[in-house]
């Protein structure tokens, strides 16, 4: 479906316990080839039946999205994977066990025909099962396993509520279901299982702790060490700019926060006298400071508790969309638990912008309380 300026119809969905006739309607979307947004564990995504490489097309065309770029293959539940994969590797049976429904996406190397578009002609497809009773309802009903990538335009922050989908792609897919806020708030954890040793090439809602505690030694793709790397990934979406709101981000990792906020503040004064219009992304405690100095502040969740930065961090970097700001600052937090998935996330919205602070020893102390 082309945009031609019309609005993309919309139902509201209980998230806990989705209406069936609902769910029978948009699976019939589904089934006919059309796009259906919904929400899942994570972030909202763009279902198009994986089956049919006309409607995983059309997917590529209404998000923007690189042509290189594969999608996740979403399943109703594990006992499917035997449907659409000749051989199931044994780790990806335990980690199913463990996690699934939940947010972890296993690539696995493609036995099976999906089309060429899905797996963007990649010798593996990545597939998970979510954790959200309306994706999990809409799956079964469409009778089809769901190609579905983030449900935004490509390269702007992933959407956490139905509203962004609205502002990204209304108009230009067939129906929305409004669950509600996503839970999350940051993508799966991508593991690839296709090699020697699982490799997690994108950090997200399942921890490399968690993984290991299955599988013995997991390694992170070099990629992820952060900074303007070396290496190229392997996931092949990570390697564009992602996640980025339209002013430029620029992104203070380093040590303790009391240095991490004064060189904020001291390059937030320098840029202001420069003429440039500054905005600060900040957390709670550490909002006062940035206020204090006259800075319009979008605060996303506490930098003590990751999984609040998490939920808030898309909303938060998309508030700046509608602030007249030029530049935002932001700042790191320590990279613990899902916290080396909301760095991930800041350090490809920043697309290399990023000021490193001082020694490394220091860098993952909690944050403290500005006043
Ligand atoms: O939480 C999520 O995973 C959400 C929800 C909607 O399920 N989906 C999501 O999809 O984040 P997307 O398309 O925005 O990101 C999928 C990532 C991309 O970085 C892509 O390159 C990678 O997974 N990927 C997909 N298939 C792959 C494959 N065969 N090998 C390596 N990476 C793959
Ligand atoms: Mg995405």
């Amino acid at each position: 479906m082309q945009n031609d300026g019309s609005v993309t119809r919309q139902l509201v969905v209980d998230a806990r316990q989705p209406d069936p006739a609902m769910m029978e309607e948009a699976g019939a979307v589904l089934r006919g080839g059309g796009l259906v947004a919904f929400p899942t564990e994570t972030v909202y995504g763009l279902g198009a039946n994986a089956l049919d490489a006309r409607a995983v097309g059309s997917v590529f065309r209404a998000k923007g999205r690189p042509a290189d770029n594969p999608l996740i293959v979403h399943l109703a539940s594990a006992r499917e994977l035997d449907h659409h994969f000749s051989h199931v590797p044994d780790q990806a049976r335990a980690l199913a066990h463990q996690f699934w429904p939940g947010p972890l996406t296993l690539v696995l190397p493609d036995q099976r025909p999906f089309p060429p578009e899905v797996t963007a002609g990649l010798a593996t497809v990545a597939v998970r099962v979510p954790d959200h009773p309306v994706a999990l309802a809409l799956i079964r009903a469409a009778g089809v396993p769901v190609a579905a990538p983030s449900a935004n335009l490509s390269g702007r922050p992933s959407p956490t509520t139905a509203g962004h989908v609205r502002d990204d792609l209304s108009g230009s897919i067939d129906l929305i279901l409004d669950g509600g806020p996503a839970g999350l708030g940051v993508e799966s954890t991508v593991l690839d299982l296709s090699g020697l040793r699982p490799v997690i090439l994108r950090p997200g809602g399942v921890t490399q702790q968690q993984l290991e505690r299955v599988l013995g030694p997991v390694e992170l793709d070099p990629a992820l060490a952060g900074g303007p790397g070396a290496h190229k990934p392997r996931s092949p979406g990570l390697k564009y700019k992602h996640y980025a709101p339209r002013a430029q981000l620029l992104l203070f990792e380093g040590p303790g926060p009391e240095r991490l906020v004064a060189a904020m503040l001291a390059r937030a004064d320098r840029l202001t006298r420069e003429g440039q219009r500054v905005g600060i992304l900040a957390y709670e405690e550490t909002r006062p400071a940035f206020v204090s100095a006259g800075y319009p502040v979008v605060v996303a969740g506490s930098c003590s508790d990751p999984a609040s930065v998490a939920a808030g961090l898309y909303d938060a970097l998309r508030w700046f969309d509608n602030m007249d700001v030029d530049i935002i600052l932001a700042q790191a937090i320590p990279s613990q638990g899902v916290g080396l998935a909301v760095m991930d996330r800041l350090r490809r919205a920043a697309g290399g912008h990023i000021v490193m602070e001082l020694e490394k020893d220091e860098s993952d102390r909690p944050c403290i309380e500005f006043s």
